[in-house]
């Protein structure tokens, strides 16, 4: 029997280094969390002269993805090349030799999702996309695992990072093209960046959140969809005069017909939560008729954030892994550490001078705490 989980990494661009990074940084973490030891096998790249953070072991990458899946020695595969031609191929090969595939690919599951969680089930193999939706904003989880046992509604939100990043510097006097290449330089648009602007990328995500809300095969070629290249400055400024602001909207509604789902420009009240978003910034409400209404916000694009959520499917796998007994037990599983000192928290706060006897709620106070290396070891 088995004892390490051998994990093979396809990509290495912007989300696919923060990845093969965290990997190695957050392996104690993982290991201890999941209670499996794992080894990154592979990180397979298709252009060996793109320079490469200096932190992933140089000696990992291989040009060779088919070869990494083939490899039996790999029983994760982690895909993070995107688009629906070889990652397509490569994912579907996975999946037939067995392999558990975690990928942040909205573009392929929102196209060939149903088919592909079909073959991931013949083969009992795992296939879990939380970074294809909202970056780092657990939607997936939240809408398949959270809400399993509830009646979904609707869900409407603002998820694509690039195109509230372009409105947003718009607001304040930066032109279109320039707000496009700042969102480029910060990892946030997809290599064909006109996938966002178009609202095609929102589309693919608005699929996904429809076949987990409602569980409906629904792909995105259904959806209608508008983009953002037509908005002008002038359109922005008007609506600003007017207590408003736009935003792409993407939202899906269950009616007693059958579904609705659109993507688009839409002006929205300024002290909505949806107009709130500057930057790569997400937020996603769900109604459900027992849950009543939730709103997910955070950072839905970049990197390490897109990152941070397919970590999160890489515990989840382990722990799968090692529940289904396919591998050797260790000794430590997933214990939790002593807390060591738990700190009180209020009185880092302000207090308000009319109400003295209650601290005064300030999200930048936490932000400070957490901040602080010294409190965070102590609580550790
Ligand atoms: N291009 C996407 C966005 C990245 O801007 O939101 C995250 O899916």
């Amino acid at each position: 029997m088995k004892l390490t989980v051998g994990v093979g990494l396809l990509g290495c661009g912007t989300v696919g280094a923060s990845v093969a990074e965290a990997l190695q940084r957050q392996r104690d973490t993982i290991e201890r969390r999941s209670g499996v030891r794992y080894e990154l096998r592979a990180v397979a790249i298709r252009d060996p002269h793109k320079s490469r953070p200096d932190s992933i072991d140089a000696g990992l990458f291989t040009r060779d993805a088919r070869a990494l899946i083939e490899d039996e020695h790999v029983d994760l595969v982690i895909e993070l090349i995107g688009g629906t031609t070889d990652a397509a191929e490569l994912v579907e090969r996975a999946l037939e030799r067995g392999r558990h595939v975690i990928t942040a690919n909205k573009d392929l599951l929102a196209t060939q999702g149903p088919r592909l969680q079909a073959l991931a089930a013949s083969r009992r193999a795992m296939l879990r996309f939380e970074g294809a939706v909202a970056g780092a904003i657990p939607v997936v989880r939240t809408l398949g695992e959270a809400l399993a046992g509830d009646d979904i509604y609707a869900v409407a939100g603002v998820i694509n990072g690039t195109c509230t990043s372009i409105l947003s510097a718009m607001e304040h006097g930066t032109s279109y093209a320039e707000a496009l290449t700042e969102a480029q330089r910060q990892g946030y648009a997809e290599s064909d960046p006109s996938n966002d602007v178009d609202g095609i990328d929102a589309a693919h995500k608005l699929a996904l959140i429809a076949q987990l809300a409602f569980g409906l095969a629904v792909i995105s070629p259904r959806v209608r969809r508008k983009g953002i290249a037509q908005v002008t400055q002038a359109e922005i400024a008007r609506a600003r005069l007017l207590g408003l602001r736009i935003r792409l909207v993407a939202a899906t509604i269950k009616t007693a017909e059958g579904l609705m789902a659109e993507v688009g420009p839409v002006l929205v009240a300024h002290d909505h939560e949806f107009a709130q978003t500057a930057g790569n910034e997400n937020v996603v409400r769900v109604v459900a008729r027992d849950a009543g209404t939730l709103a997910l916000r955070g950072a839905g694009a970049g990197g390490t954030a897109t990152g941070s959520a397919v970590l999160g499917d890489v515990v989840t796998v382990l722990r799968a892994i090692r529940e289904r007994g396919e591998l050797a037990p260790r000794g430590r599983i997933g214990l939790l550490e002593p807390a060591i000192d738990v700190a009180p928290f209020f009185n880092e706060l302000d207090r308000s001078s009319e109400l003295p006897g209650y601290p005064l709620w300030n999200d930048a106070a936490v932000l400070r705490q957490t901040c602080s290396k010294r409190r965070l070891r102590s609580v550790r």
